[in-house]
């Protein structure tokens, strides 16, 4: 195809009008209406907050012009068929689940830049080579089952049946919640897309970090996505009044708790790994309890693999130790397993090329959040878009925040790089 470049409209636009970007900001903030807490957005997987963005995202796809499926997993699928029957499809998407508390636009973002060029494609009736499925992945944050990517993995073929068993904090099982809302989850194996169906997976994302905003930069192009091992602790120690057992006969479980969450922080430091033990519950704990348990969380990244299972078995080890000196026991649940996925240097081309059309400066960086496009890792090509956030880059926080012109632009480069698709 010729290189049809939209770019340079933003260029003029850029300062003028930011009419993509400023319509999917606006966007963002209707789906968020969608929230299980009356302050702040929440929409964990299969809510009653879930189920009703993902209807406004399918209202949304089928205004545009889509040809539009919800599917077994939870997934809005979107599609604008290309006229050759034996057409290649594109994925572009992002996921519509939140963490608790979270912005509007991790995952959204993706989404509504996807939806936005599709309708371009629609109102200008410009037709593709190939398929275009825009895709609202269901669940990859991972905060109501402990396991990320349902969504994606169901498309990609990835899935794991066995996670139809897990329970969550309410004691509802995954197979459980797709039933109640509607799905059958025999049907999830058949979502598979076949690896050579597929030309290609795009994902626009913010980048939950400072780098593009300290370096005044409107995008940047993904390298390779962090690996990431989430395993769930409980250690047991044993429960006892606070006010009559002495201090060298406890087995505090909290204060074992403690000494693990110093160590990873101490081990992650001296290695340059990232760790976070996020969650810390301790169950019926009180006020004069000495906890006989305690549930911890521990998130372990790297982009180098064999560094982050070095990390993983050294970590595991260490809270073996801990606990034995404490005399309490630690018991360990992988839920989360996902290998450090490089971005295919097709891809990253391809967007290094439309973005230097634009006239901007290119600049490529790993991403250390996880995102839906590692499930395709192997199936084909992915490729990732970074867009600046402000407040200093934060996320997974109410003070999540883009520009809509930086929006606008990354929509653009995304509209250029799919109109120049070399798919073959
Ligand atoms: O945790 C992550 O990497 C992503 O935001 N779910
Ligand atoms: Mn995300
Ligand atoms: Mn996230």
């Amino acid at each position: 195809m010729s290189q049809i470049s939209v770019v340079s409209e933003s260029q003029s636009a850029a300062g003028k009008t930011a009419a993509f970007g400023e319509r999917i900001v606006r966007l963002a903030d209707r789906l968020a209406t969608h929230s299980e807490s009356a302050d702040g957005l929440t929409c964990v997987f299969l809510s009653s907050a879930h189920v009703a963005v993902a209807k406004d995202i399918a209202a949304l796809m089928t205004a545009g012009g889509l040809d539009v499926k919800i599917d077994a997993a939870a997934n809005v699928v979107g599609r604008y068929r290309s006229e050759s029957p034996q057409a290649k499809t594109v994925i572009v998407g992002s996921h519509y689940d939140t963490v608790r508390d979270a912005g509007k636009y991790d995952g959204r973002l993706g989404i509504l830049a996807a939806l936005a060029v599709a309708e371009h494609l629609v109102q200008n009736e410009i037709r593709l080579p190939y398929n275009l499925e825009v895709i609202a992945f269901s669940e990859e944050e991972g905060v109501r089952y402990s396991t990320s990517y349902i969504g994606s993995s169901a498309v990609a073929g990835r899935f794991d049946p066995t996670l139809l068993d897990r329970r969550d904090a309410n004691d509802i099982s995954l197979a459980d919640a797709l039933h109640m809302a509607g799905h059958d989850p025999r049907a999830i194996p058949a979502l598979a897309r076949g690896r050579e169906d597929l030309a290609g997976c795009l994902e626009v994302h913010i980048e939950q970090g400072p780098v593009l905003l300290t370096e005044n930069l409107p995008v940047g192009v993904v390298t390779d996505i962090a690996g990431n091992s989430r395993i769930l602790i409980t250690v047991e120690g044993v429960a006892g009044h606070a006010g009559t057992v002495p201090m060298a006969l406890r087995h505090d479980a909290v204060a074992a708790s403690a000494d693990i969450t110093l160590m990873v922080e101490r081990h992650c430091v001296q290695t340059g790994i990232l760790g976070t033990v996020g969650r810390l519950f301790v169950p019926n704990g009180a006020i004069n309890l000495i906890p006989g348990r305690c549930e911890l969380s521990l998130d372990i990244r790297s982009s180098d693999e064999a560094v982050r299972k070095a990390a993983v078995r050294d970590i595991l080890s260490d809270i073996t130790h801990i606990a034995e000196r404490r005399g309490v026991t630690a018991t360990f649940t992988q839920v989360l397993d996902a290998a450090a996925v490089p971005c295919s240097v097709r891809l990253q081309k391809a967007l290094a090329n439309s973005i230097s059309r634009a006239g901007c400066a290119v600049r490529r960086l790993p991403s250390g959040a996880g995102h839906d496009a590692v499930m395709f890792s192997g199936l084909t090509d992915i490729g990732m878009l970074f867009v600046r956030c402000g407040n200093g880059g934060v996320s997974h926080s109410p003070r999540e925040t883009v520009d809509a012109r930086d929006v606008d632009f990354a929509t653009r480069i995304l509209l250029d790089v799919l109109l120049n698709f070399n798919y073959s």
